[in-house]
């Protein structure tokens, strides 16, 4: 079995004001990792029947830890394993953790591609936000990163407090003068659990304009096809051939493992995911017991839905066969959106405006599967 695998680290400097992704501000990192391989180890026939093909470390802040437990933990997959040659594996870098010692021990050890949480490249943005750099460190990281490695990811977040058109015309600059591989593009989700909401709410910050937002969006997706990147996922773009290998597990819906707490798993029509609890992640593990809070085995039906869903985000689409159990849905779906869902050899998928309108296609595609099991 092909398999991509997950790493999930859940430590962080601080919180960002907007993040809901599980992370905890502590240095128990020891602790963790022993967590972590015990957690690897009950997964020990699942990895004897696998071939590990990528490998993602991300988090919170994968790079606060010393790489000396990435590397213990590439170097355990690899015993573990039936077979590791992963063609990819990427660490997610935050600008004020990362050095040139840092990224030459990922090198050493087979890292191939580095995320950078980039956000916007702006200082009034930056500060609002929580982040720890500004745009002189910025710059001062994203050259080492570009120096060192030729598979590099920037992510941006659009519609952030304080964000204007400069912070557009910035971040444009800033991939021109960088030119990375690959862009992740998303629009700031403001979540419940997060102080972002909390400010809103208590009218202690604003957003920019919704038209706004999207209009820089459109600007900054014409910008990047420009550049000759190509937006082969809902939210993200990448030059030719350095499209992301793991990520692609996930949209095609194939097998991977999530480890550490608050990572999802897709093994077979197995879906699972772990508690978002760093203490009852460790005494689960610790007792021998898959972290699970949430685990489920899909019905062929589930499983093509989620096909239906992931695959809708790419640019390829999905393979009409992998959803035929979902026939009349999809009927539905190209009678309603004709314009924005196309048919090619065997495939569907969105057109660019369908990809843009993707949110409420993809609530109406929920809507009527609800609608058609009752
Ligand atoms: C797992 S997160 C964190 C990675 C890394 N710790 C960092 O801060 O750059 C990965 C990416 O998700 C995006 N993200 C996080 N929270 C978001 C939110 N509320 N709305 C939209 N995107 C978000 C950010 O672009 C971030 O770089
Ligand atoms: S955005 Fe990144 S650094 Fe900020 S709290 Fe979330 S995971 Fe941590």
């Amino acid at each position: 079995m092909k398999l991509a695998v997950y790493v999930h680290i859940p430590f962080c400097k601080n919180k960002c004001i907007y993040c809901d992704f599980y992370s905890v501000v502590s240095e128990d990192f020891e602790e963790y990792f022993s967590c972590l391989f015990k957690e690897i180890e009950l997964y020990e026939r699942v990895l004897q029947e696998s071939e590990i093909e990528t490998v993602y470390f991300g988090g919170g802040t994968p790079s606060i830890v010393s790489p000396f437990f990435p590397e213990k933990v590439i170097d355990f997959l690899e015993k573990k394993s039936h077979r590791f040659s992963p063609s990819e594996i990427t660490v997610e870098v935050n600008p004020e953790s990362i050095d040139r010692e840092k990224l030459r021990s990922y090198k050493a050890m087979g890292v191939n591609r580095i995320s950078l949480g980039v956000q916007a490249c702006d200082d009034v943005v930056l500060k609002k936000i929580g982040r720890l750099y500004n745009e002189k460190t910025l710059r001062e990281k994203a050259r080492l990163i570009l120096k060192e490695f030729e598979n590099v990811n920037f992510d941006f977040i659009l519609g952030l407090p304080c964000e204007t058109n400069e912070t557009l015309k910035k971040n444009l600059r800033f991939i021109e003068e960088f030119t990375p591989q690959h862009v992740s593009l998303y629009f700031l989700e403001v979540d419940e659990n997060t102080l972002l909401h909390n400010l809103l709410k208590k009218g202690l910050v604003t957003l920019p304009e919704a038209e706004e937002v999207e209009r820089r969006h459109d600007m900054f997706v014409e910008f990047l096809k420009f550049k000759s990147f190509v937006r082969y996922e809902i939210s993200n773009f990448a030059k030719p051939g350095n499209e992301s290998k793991h990520n692609l597990f996930y949209w095609r819906n194939r097998d991977y493992l999530g480890l550490g707490p608050s990572a999802g798993g897709h093994l077979g029509r197995f879906r699972y995911t772990n508690v978002s609890d760093l203490f009852a992640y460790t005494r689960m593990v610790k007792e021998g017991t898959f972290p699970y809070d949430y685990k489920h085995e899909n019905t062929e039906k589930e499983e093509a839905l989620e096909t239906l869903f992931m695959g809708l985000r790419l640019k390829e689409g999905v393979e009409l066969r992998r959803v035929e159990k979902l026939m009349s849905l999809v009927k539905k779906l190209r009678k309603r959106y004709s314009c924005y869902v196309k048919m090619k050899d065997g495939r569907i998928f969105l057109s660019e405006a369908g990809m843009d309108l993707s949110k409420k296609i993809f609530e109406d595609l929920i809507e009527w599967y609800r609608e058609a099991g009752k």
